[in-house]
């Protein structure tokens, strides 16, 4: 499995945790930056990660910031991505089984190490129930993209 990851300067220590994390399960590790603690732009880190997704040079994308809601806004303006921002491990494991999301958010400043790496275990380590009621609303998301 192929992970990208990107952060902002609030997110920046938390991706250095779960890339270790990542690479400790023998996943591969694509890390768009940041690559220090100074102050960036979240949407410039949340692009390259949600086009590897859809690239499919990644199979999901994690996305950090200081709360990760400007990385989950940012996300999910981009056709094809649906992006849920995470802090409890049954959402995370309820939205890969019914929104089928390809990336995940999370406030680097919010949650500490040891719950992100529940919700990243969990998130990718659930597949979509693929049934269709959600295969259903899923594609009326995929409607609201074309208004
Ligand atoms: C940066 O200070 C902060 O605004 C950003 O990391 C994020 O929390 C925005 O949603």
């Amino acid at each position: 499995m192929t992970i990208a990851i990107g952060a902002d300067h609030g997110g920046f220590h938390l991706k250095q945790v779960i890339i270790c994390h990542l690479k400790e399960q023998g996943k591969e590790v694509l890390d768009f930056g940041t690559y220090s603690c100074d102050s960036c732009d979240y949407p410039d880190y949340a692009v390259p990660v949600c086009e590897a997704v859809l690239s499919g040079q990644a199979d999901f994308g994690i996305l950090i910031c200081g709360t990760g809601i400007g990385m989950s806004i940012s996300a999910n303006k981009i056709p094809g991505i649906r992006c849920a921002l995470l802090g409890d491990v049954y959402s995370a494991k309820a939205t890969r089984l019914h929104n089928d999301t390809n990336v995940m958010a999370l406030g680097g400043r919010v949650v500490g190490e040891g719950l992100a790496l529940e919700l990243v275990d969990a998130f990718l380590g659930t597949e979509f129930s693929g049934e269709a009621r959600h295969m259903a609303r899923i594609n009326k998301i995929a409607a609201l993209e074309k208004r």
